[in-house]
């Protein structure tokens, strides 16, 4: 009998269950200066859409500013909350912690700023996307700020594999991260997965923990597409979070939107 081909890339899920503090030992926060910065001329509140562990939610509150952080992973957001309980009470009491869909969640505040960093394309299809879009817009006050971080889907096509630096821990531990990026150019989809490799002082291996997660390929005409449709405009875009130009070579393209105007 044939060998059955075994699908990659079918049924991937957002990921992140039990790494949250695996994932902050290897973050890059290169784009916090940037989110002050607009959070500075936008000021509170702040929506922070898949806001893992914080990363950026618990930056802005050192800030000063109020910040609803929502995310649909109960594992991440029990790291955030386990965070907030180390930090100061001026800062943690302008955290909001919301476990929700970033594609389907209602609250009742409206925000004059609303961030995903590093995560839209966990919304991995059309409708899911067209969902999220949606759902932003609904929580924007009128003259709101809307900070659409994308990668550079044309950066982002080829088969990949990397291995990080080991971080050091308690105990005399290191953890290793090794990864391997798979695309399906067809269904314009990546697989990414993780390993988070644990040892002791003499270099043996305590633990290893895997994860695997799904991300969209969106390219610039769907994502023009996809904002049009959802009655935002571009006021500018920038191609990292220096804000230089966007182009061919960029890794991220960062689109600054808002609600769309009637002329
Ligand atoms: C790459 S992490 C980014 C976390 C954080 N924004 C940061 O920059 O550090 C992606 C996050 O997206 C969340 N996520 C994925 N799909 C989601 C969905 N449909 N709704 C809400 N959160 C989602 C994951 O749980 C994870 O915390």
């Amino acid at each position: 009998m044939p060998e059955e081909k075994i699908d990659l890339f079918s049924g991937l899920s957002p990921g992140y269950d039990g790494v949250g503090e695996f994932y902050d030992l290897f973050t890059d926060d290169s784009d916090i200066p940037f989110y002050i910065q607009h959070a500075e001329k936008m000021g509170s509140p702040i929506l922070d859409v898949a806001a893992g562990t914080g990363r950026v939610s618990l930056a802005l509150a050192r800030e000063g500013f109020e910040v609803v952080a929502l995310d649909c992973s109960a594992s991440m957001l029990a790291d955030f909350s386990r965070k907030l309980q180390q930090v100061p009470l001026p800062v943690s009491g302008r955290i909001t912690l919301i476990q929700a869909n970033m594609e389907q969640f209602k609250l009742k505040q409206r925000f004059s700023l609303i961030i995903i960093p590093h995560s839209f394309s966990h919304a991995m299809t059309t409708e899911a996307q067209l969902a999220c879009l949606h759902c932003v817009r609904q929580h924007m006050s009128e003259n709101g700020l809307f900070i659409l971080d994308l990668y550079n889907p044309e950066a982002q096509y080829a088969h990949a594999r990397f291995e990080d630096l080991p971080v050091s821990i308690a105990n005399g531990r290191t953890v290793e991260r090794h990864g391997e990026i798979s695309s399906d150019s067809d269904r314009r989809i990546l697989r990414v997965d993780l390993q988070y490799i644990v040892r002791s002082a003499d270099g043996s291996i305590v633990e290893t923990v895997k994860d695997t997660s799904g991300a969209a390929l969106i390219s610039d005409v769907e994502a023009d597409l996809l904002i049009r449709k959802s009655g935002f405009e571009v006021i500018s875009e920038a191609g990292g979070f220096d804000n230089s130009p966007y182009d061919t070579d960029s890794s991220r393209r960062i689109l600054f939107l808002r609600k769309k105007r009637r002329k």
